[in-house]
């Protein structure tokens, strides 16, 4: 990583001219949103770490104020337990081996955990001794607008969530209760309706929970998704949990990943060929842009060129990863100038979620470098809002 902080991707280009795909990322602006989404947030904000676990990125978050992390893995525990002495982990993979909960347990002091089943709660039980341990029951919530759907493989049914809710009372240890309504959940509503199901759960099982985990799901303003403010899934949240009559020291929490980092991050890919309307690039769909065909989303992109300018009339292209597989397209053709050639590079917005995380080494394409910038790429309405406060 280096450490000269670049004024932003056309800086980068003009610095090093590189011949292999760059990480740009906002410290500033990935600090900016993290903030934002603290002071906005009616509780405890946990950072989904798989979401990207960069070391930059981390120490961004952490500037920003972030002691909480969403883990779900023993590597991720290892690296933010190693990072931070005074990050609180959370193990949020409902599924892991008895050796991996009792070594979270034993190794790095975690204490909070996620089950949807009850001999995922025989792990637990015979890791955690007598010890003080918080267990959250993850419940299935029902499919809505989002990218993802993560309710697909994990939660428990409301029947099988009310058992394992009075079980965890019974051993002894203190009950909490999560979700995760699916990765850019475009229904702010969805939250307010996982809420009364929760409802439904907490009043037939008759247990008082501590911890009320809204899961993550907030969505990333991509261009064309019309994605509604954070403010208006805060306050379907805030409407819901009023409903439950919770006890007064309940925390209430949620577990982010996007929504705190897409933005802060280009990355700057370069042209190797066009053919007429069709342009092949250094990186692609088995590297950091699988996201664009998981979940079928577009990102603002711009030509940079050093020398001399690039056309004004914009023409879509179809554009090419760099491994030998024809799968490796875009799914969407971008709208780039229309003399765009070789060795002109491209700087692709948003890209902070799930590319560098999900990247493969397919074929020995991958994104190795990060550079730090001030300004990154933002879709249109963002960047004329971010101008207009000066
Ligand atoms: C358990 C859990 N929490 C939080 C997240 C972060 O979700 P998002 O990036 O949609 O906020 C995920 C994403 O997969 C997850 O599985």
């Amino acid at each position: 990583m280096s450490e000269t902080r670049y004024a932003d991707a056309r800086a980068v280009a003009k610095a090093i001219e590189p011949s292999y795909p760059v990480y740009c990322l906002s410290p500033s602006k990935i600090e900016a949103t993290a903030r934002n989404f603290l002071n906005a947030f009616p509780g405890r904000v946990l950072y989904a770490v798989k979401c990207n676990p960069h070391p930059r990125v981390l120490q961004a978050l952490y500037d920003a104020g972030i002691r909480h992390f969403d883990t779900a893995s023993l590597p991720e525990i290892a690296q933010i337990s190693e990072s931070y002495s005074d990050a609180h982990l959370y193990f949020m993979h409902p599924v892991k081996s008895r050796t991996v909960t009792r070594t979270a347990f034993d190794v790095y002091s975690v204490r909070d955990f996620v089950i949807d089943h009850g001999a995922e709660l025989d792990k637990i039980v015979a890791a955690a001794e007598s010890e003080r341990v918080n267990v959250f029951v993850r419940l299935k919530t029902p499919e809505t607008k989002a990218l993802y759907n993560l309710a697909a493989k994990f939660g428990a049914s409301p029947e099988v969530a009310v058992d394992l809710l009075k079980r965890v009372q019974k051993e002894g240890f203190r009950p909490g209760l999560s979700f995760h309504v699916g990765s850019q959940c475009l229904v702010p509503q969805a939250f307010n309706e996982a809420l009364n199901l929760a409802g439904y759960v907490l009043s037939r099982a008759g247990v008082h929970i501590h911890y009320l985990d809204v899961g993550g799901g907030f969505p990333a303003n991509y261009p064309g998704q019309g994605a509604a403010p954070l403010e208006a899934y805060f306050r379907s949240i805030k409407k819901g949990v009023k409903k439950l009559g919770l006890r007064n020291d309940c925390v209430l929490m949620c577990e982010p990943g996007r929504a705190l980092v897409a933005d802060g991050c280009s990355l700057l890919v370069q042209v190797l060929l066009r053919k007429e309307n069709e342009l092949y690039i250094n990186d692609g769909i088995y590297g950091s842009l699988s996201e664009l065909v998981l979940a079928k989303m577009q990102l603002p992109a711009r030509v940079i060129r050093l020398e001399g300018e690039v056309s004004q009339t914009l023409r879509a292209f179809k554009v090419y990863g760099p491994t030998c597989d024809s799968f490796d397209v875009l799914p969407h053709p971008f709208l780039l100038p229309d003399d765009v050639r070789e060795d002109d590079w491209i700087e692709i917005g948003q890209v902070g979620a799930y590319s560098n995380a999900a990247a493969t080494k397919f074929n020995g394409f991958s994104a190795e470098t990060l550079v730090e910038v001030n300004e990154v790429l933002l879709p249109e309405p963002m960047l004329q809002a971010a101008s207009a406060r000066g």
